[in-house]
């Protein structure tokens, strides 16, 4: 018996409590899942081992306080059954408040929300063809269509812009979210301790960072590492769109949650969405986890060894049906 409750009543809320038990269970296997990479191969010895604590090139900059990317999204508080239960039965006697969006903190909700004022608002998006008339003719052109660039606030804290890097010609981009503190000071993209696994990431893939092409969806450092705004995303994103256009790669990989919502105007976290083939205007994408995520949390490079797997496969496939 539970009290208060008739036996009809009881059922009932009995199975919506094992209902919720199954869904939250399940929520946390595949979260689990997602970060894990069940199933793949090992992860390449050259960069299994990076971890912030690992030797690195001594760094004269100002230490940043981590990034945010890629951080789990927090379990929403499980709903109350009884409470549930008892509306299924009774009805609701107040109108309930709508439930907060799971999976987002204030901070990213906000920026989310933003992100789809933007979707709404702002110029083609991502499954829009650009006519050929508009592509640039080089990467030099889009530089300096950027010059020395004011469009939104972050010029002002900044000491490079930070352009971009690797081969314009090149079948694979990989696109960050801005840069830190690092690439600020060299004007060059994923130079710090997460661009240095990055590095060894396109080495396991048999690349070079010469034969690829690496930029963020933000040009310039946000101050204290925070994520970019969305004014700021909008201010950088013809500059972007422009590289893309320029580069044409077979693929692109987005390196963490910014990136990839950013880049695909969505709102779905990187753990649903990471090893999952997009598409950005014909461009096939797959999202990863940001190394920044990979230096504090290890046990995620399998998973990031296996969407880099796909990718080469991709790459692979479409040479030999070239
Ligand atoms: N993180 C990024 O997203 N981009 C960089 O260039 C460096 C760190």
């Amino acid at each position: 018996m539970i009290e208060g409750l008739g036996p009809d009543e009881a059922r009932v809320f009995m199975r919506l409590a094992l209902l919720d038990a199954a869904r939250q269970l399940r929520q946390q296997l595949v979260a689990q899942a997602a970060l894990a990479g069940n199933g793949c191969e090992p992860v390449p010895a050259d960069w299994a081992g990076i971890s912030p604590s690992a030797p690195q090139t001594p760094n004269t900059t100002r230490p940043s306080p981590p990034r945010t990317t890629d951080a789990p999204t927090p379990v929403p508080s499980a709903p109350n059954p009884a409470a549930e239960a008892r509306r299924a039965i009774v009805g609701d006697v107040k109108k309930s408040a709508p439930r907060a969006r799971p999976n987002a903190t204030p901070n990213q909700a906000s920026t989310l929300d933003a992100f789809s004022q933007l979707a709404r608002d702002a110029g083609p998006g991502p499954s829009a063809q650009i006519p050929e008339s508009e592509r640039p003719k080089s990467m030099a052109e889009v530089r300096t269509l950027l010059g020395d660039c004011t469009r939104c606030k972050l010029h002002q804290g900044r000491t490079n812009i930070v352009f971009g890097v690797g081969d314009p010609t090149s079948d694979l981009m990989f696109i960050g979210e801005g840069p830190g503190a690092d690439e600020d000071q060299a004007g060059v993209p994923f130079v710090g301790k997460a661009g240095q696994l990055l590095t060894r990431i396109i080495g396991a893939m048999e690349r070079t960072r010469d034969d690829v092409y690496v930029a963020n969806i933000v040009k310039c450092r946000p101050p204290g590492n925070r994520d970019p705004e969305p004014d700021e995303v909008a201010s950088c994103e013809p500059f972007l769109t422009k590289q893309i256009l320029v580069v044409q790669p077979k693929v692109i990989v987005t390196l963490g949650r910014v990136a990839t919502q950013a880049l695909l105007r969505i709102r779905t976290p990187i753990t649903r969405m990471r090893g999952h083939w997009q598409d950005y205007r014909g461009i096939p994408v797959m999202p990863t986890l940001h190394p920044a995520y990979l230096l504090r949390h290890p046990p995620a490079k399998r998973a990031v060894w296996q969407d880099v797997q796909e990718v080469m496969k991709r790459l692979q496939s479409d040479q030999q049906g070239a």
